[in-house]
């Protein structure tokens, strides 16, 4: 079908059939349709949405744009996708826990999107860590690790590059079907058996509203089922940062401190043993959910998950005995102090996006895509809701390169906290969604 006509189909609301959006995806792979096809083609999606078949055709159609990865390993190929928040650095720990319980995870990171922060910056914090290996050097981690967490080294569903980058100019990025699609056709090509969504929801979030998260999840495990691949997603709380941290090497640090048992944040753990223990209830490992988390624990009270993130930094070219030795092997901020309220009172409400734009003021986030960045700066100590706060009780403390930023920083943390009455705890886990 020519690409015109395809276009035309989607604009007055017909159903698109499989055939015709292959070849269109095919097309757009190679070149041969325009940019101004894609762009109209992005925008008819955006007014007139996509069925659930119409959208897995479009998703297998762009994972077989590329290389799709096929693993021989005697254990599940599983992973875990966060749709991004403030202090989720949960990928850091998951990841090994998952394979000291017998699952390989090739875990295909980002870099940060907007105000939050990515895995691959995060792991570009550890010295010599090869986030961009070779596919080769990718598949013996993850074979003698049981995990790797890197970057796109191989060419994984490209028409995804093409398109998303036109709909980034076409104000055509919120759109349901284009978002599962581009997220999924990834996934798909990592040659994955088992999948988990984090989809997060609240005010360091994409999605700020229930209900834009449970479109955005039940598409995604619609869709993700409908192409094959097993899919639960969890829709969980980022109405205050997860981990009590913002900054690369600061939350590889509270990785660290984490897998070695010295901390156990309970809104962590408990966003942690779920997510992992979906995967190893998908998996066929554990009959239910209460089973995989007590594995996923013992993992950690035995030293298990420490060591598997240990061999995955070494094979990767990180130092050995990074794991007990990060406190000297991540570079600090020149500049580490508290910031203070100007209230007494107890931590009512966090404006958690502020707190990710902090970050990028401090230079440990991009504003656009060539930012280089400066791993040592961020927020530690984060306080949470419900808090009490005096002028004894700093907010955080900040990690600066310098007085100017810090003191910017400083300003919009103050102004991100709202201190008041005491609020009750919010859920952990908002939702359960399943295919
Ligand atoms: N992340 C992706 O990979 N694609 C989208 O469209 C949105 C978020």
């Amino acid at each position: 079908m020519l690409p015109q006509e395809l276009i035309r189909r989607k604009r007055d609301g017909a159903s698109l059939k499989r055939e015709d959006v292959k070849e269109f995806i095919a097309g757009l792979t190679s070149g041969s349709v325009s940019e101004g096809q894609v762009a109209a083609f992005a925008m008819a999606v955006f007014f007139r949405g996509m069925s659930r078949e119409e959208a897995v055709g479009l998703t297998l159609a762009m994972r077989d744009s590329g290389t799709v990865l096929q693993w021989d390993l005697p254990g599940p190929v599983v992973d875990k996708h966060s749709s991004g928040g403030i202090g989720d650095n949960l990928s850091l720990m998951l990841a090994p826990m998952l394979a000291a319980c017998g699952c390989y995870v090739p875990m295909i990171s980002g870099r940060g999107l907007g105000h939050t922060g990515g895995t691959l910056d995060k792991l570009d914090s550890i010295p010599g860590y090869a986030t961009q290996p070779g596919l080769e050097l990718f598949r013996r981690a993850t074979r003698e690790a049981g995990c790797a967490i890197i970057g796109q080294t191989v060419d994984l569903a490209p028409a995804d590059k093409r398109l998303y980058g036109i709909r980034d100019v076409t104000a055509t990025v919120e759109s349901v079907p284009l978002i599962t699609a581009s997220i999924l056709s990834k996934k798909l090509a990592a040659g994955l058996g088992h999948l988990v969504l984090d989809v997060k929801m609240g005010s360091g979030a994409f999605m700020t509203r229930m209900a834009d998260a449970e479109e955005l999840a039940e598409s995604l495990v619609d869709v993700a089922n409908g192409a094959g691949l097993p899919t639960t997603a969890l829709i969980t709380d980022m109405s205050e940062p997860l981990a009590p941290c913002a900054g690369n090497a600061l939350e590889v640090a509270h990785a660290c401190e984490f897998l070695l048992g010295r901390r156990g944040d309970p809104r962590v753990m408990d966003i942690t043993l779920a997510l992992g223990a979906e995967l190893l209830l998908s998996a066929g490992i554990d009959s239910d959910t209460t089973a995989g988390r007590a594995r996923l624990a013992a993992t950690l009270s035995s030293g298990k998950a420490a060591e598997h993130f240990e061999r995955m930094v070494q094979v990767l070219g990180g130092p050995k005995g990074f794991l007990s030795n990060h406190q000297t092997l991540l570079a600090p901020a020149p500049i580490i102090r508290p910031v203070h309220g100007d209230e007494e009172g107890f931590v009512s409400s966090i404006r958690t996006r502020e707190l990710g734009l902090a970050v990028i003021e401090l230079g440990g986030g991009r504003r656009v895509a060539s930012d280089v960045i400066d791993h040592r700066v961020g927020l530690s100590g984060l306080l949470g809701k419900g808090v009490h706060v005096d002028r004894t009780q700093p907010l955080c403390l900040i990690h600066a390169a310098d007085e100017a930023s810090f003191n910017k920083a400083a300003d919009i943390v103050k102004s991100a906290y709202v201190i008041g009455e005491r609020t009750g705890e919010s859920a952990t886990i908002l939702a359960r969604i399943t295919g």
